[in-house]
């Protein structure tokens, strides 16, 4: 395979396909400033930007920030690649990094890089003159970083001086074709007809598209992924389109090309996004992959079920099936996708889309954390109540009988919410039985369940104003 790592051409014949890009520079000792903290895209030290991945970031910037620890190195394939090393223009340190010396945003040194390389993203895009706006650019540029010793104050401060100073990053040309062979085992399909090939000569291998999730197997668990077929390469499966009624939703789309498309679509589900994941991961991280692996605390799941989405899978055969995702999970990370499937589009109404909906997530750290708890509430265009969870079941779940008691009972008016919900703890109880583990307790997911019904009915019982104060 080949790449440009820091704008130099590189090759590499012999590594396994389910080697990580982080696990390459530090084997290699190419870029020993990318650095390794959690291998689990936790803390951010590993971060590194890519190029041409979709999904560019606000005006079209050409690199992403992305967790090098949960990258596959086939990914990089014909890909510009920089690290920490990268960044300076020979003597001249880059903005983000000069600000971080002149700011005192650095200590001890380690989560240093990786802070320099996710403002280094922010900085390529136009800044606000605002520095509330810029605040918030830089707030959410570094959420997937942590740093233990020099404190979040001073690194805000260089970030927000970084943004205003902005700069290009170094770029070399794509290449010519032919590209270069990839990794053995690591396929990467450019067609959907090549995907359903691949899928019947290797019945084996696993579907990667961000990685985000699948990768953990071999960075956590040391299990060998091989082969691999990434399907981050097939334009029909990463689009976002809008005809008539119908939204559909590219399984292999990253939440970040999500948060661009759907800003006005769907201004619920984007402003969760924020809680999916840090800035690295939501670059990966595709609708598919949350899907597909059917985890009971997956989060976009609950907001898929009160939608009551259609799932498009793809046939070994050719041709598609339809499937209600509600239908879709059998039990815990067990779907009905038979071998040689895969899940292509995901498609949602336009006018349930257009409904009042409301979306939480309980989880210890705010961002980048896997949440407790989430919840997902719409009225219907019939106003009819739609409830899901993820976490208190072994699949993300209606809450039918909770939904049936409810749309019985007035319970949009100010007198009467509070009674009408009070009750529903009942049914709630009926239609979940969530585990005790490390997050949660078995009660305390109930509970949670309960108050987060609460405040959205209190929200749309008593307007909007309802909603200050109360915190999930
Ligand atoms: Fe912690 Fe990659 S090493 S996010
Ligand atoms: Fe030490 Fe950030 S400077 S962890």
């Amino acid at each position: 395979m080949r790449f440009w790592l820091n704008g130099h051409q590189t090759t590499v014949d012999d590594a396994s396909a389910d080697t990580t890009v982080l696990q390459y520079l530090r084997a290699s000792r190419t870029s020993l400033g990318t650095k390794e903290g959690c291998a689990s895209g936790d803390c951010g030290a590993c971060t590194v930007l890519v190029s041409g991945s979709q999904g560019e970031g606000p005006g079209g910037a050409r690199y992403q920030a992305v967790n090098s620890c949960l990258l596959p190195l086939g990914s990089v394939q014909e890909r510009q690649l920089l690290t920490v090393e990268g960044l300076s223009c020979g003597a001249q340190l880059h903005p983000a990094q000069q600000a971080l010396i002149d700011y005192h945003g650095s200590q001890c040194g380690f989560c240093t890089p990786g802070f320099a390389m996710s403002l280094a993203a922010a900085a390529q895009a136009a800044s606000p003159e605002d520095t509330e706006a810029r605040r918030a650019q830089v707030l959410d540029a570094i959420s997937g970083n942590l740093c233990r010793c020099t404190g979040y104050k001073p690194i805000v401060e260089a970030g927000i001086a970084a943004c205003g100073a902005g700069a290009e990053l170094p770029y070399v040309a794509a290449a010519a074709k032919p590209a270069a062979e990839p990794l053995r085992g690591f396929f990467q399909p450019e067609t959907e007809t090549e995907l359903r090939e691949l899928l019947a000569a290797h019945p084996e291998a696993r579907i990667i598209a961000g990685g985000t999730d699948l990768m953990l197997e071999a960075t956590q668990a040391y299990q060998s992924l091989a082969p691999l077929i990434d399907v981050s390469r097939i334009p029909s499966l990463t689009r976002i389109d809008s005809a008539g009624d119908t939204l559909c939703i590219g399984a292999g789309s990253t939440y970040s090309a999500q948060e661009q498309a759907l800003a006005d679509i769907a201004p619920e589900y984007v402003a969760f996004l924020a809680r999916l994941g840090s800035r690295q991961i939501r670059n990966r991280a595709t609708l598919g992959g949350n899907i597909c692996n059917a985890s009971p605390i997956a989060d976009t799941p609950p907001w898929l079920l009160v939608q009551e989405a259609e799932l498009i899978i793809g046939k070994p055969e050719g041709g598609f099936r339809y499937e209600r995702l509600e239908d879709f999970y059998l039990d815990y990370k067990k779907t009905t996708l038979r071998a040689g499937e895969y899940l292509a589009d995901v498609r949602l109404s336009r006018a349930r889309l257009a409904c009042a909906a409301k979306l939480y997530k309980v989880s210890k750290r705010y961002e980048d954390d896997i949440s407790a708890v989430c919840g997902a509430f719409l009225i219907n265009p019939n106003n009819q109540l739609r409830i899901a969870f993820g976490g208190m079941a072994a699949t993300p779940k209606r809450a039918r009988l909770t939904e049936a008691f409810i749309n019985k009972q007035p319970w949009q008016t100010a007198e009467n919410w509070e009674a009408v919900v009070a009750q529903a703890g009942e049914y709630l109880a009926q239609d979940f039985t969530p585990l005790t583990d490390v997050r949660a307790s078995k009660d305390y997911r109930l509970q949670l369940a309960h108050n987060l019904l609460r405040k959205a009915c209190r929200a749309w019982a008593l307007g909007a104003d309802a909603e200050a104060g109360v915190y999930a």
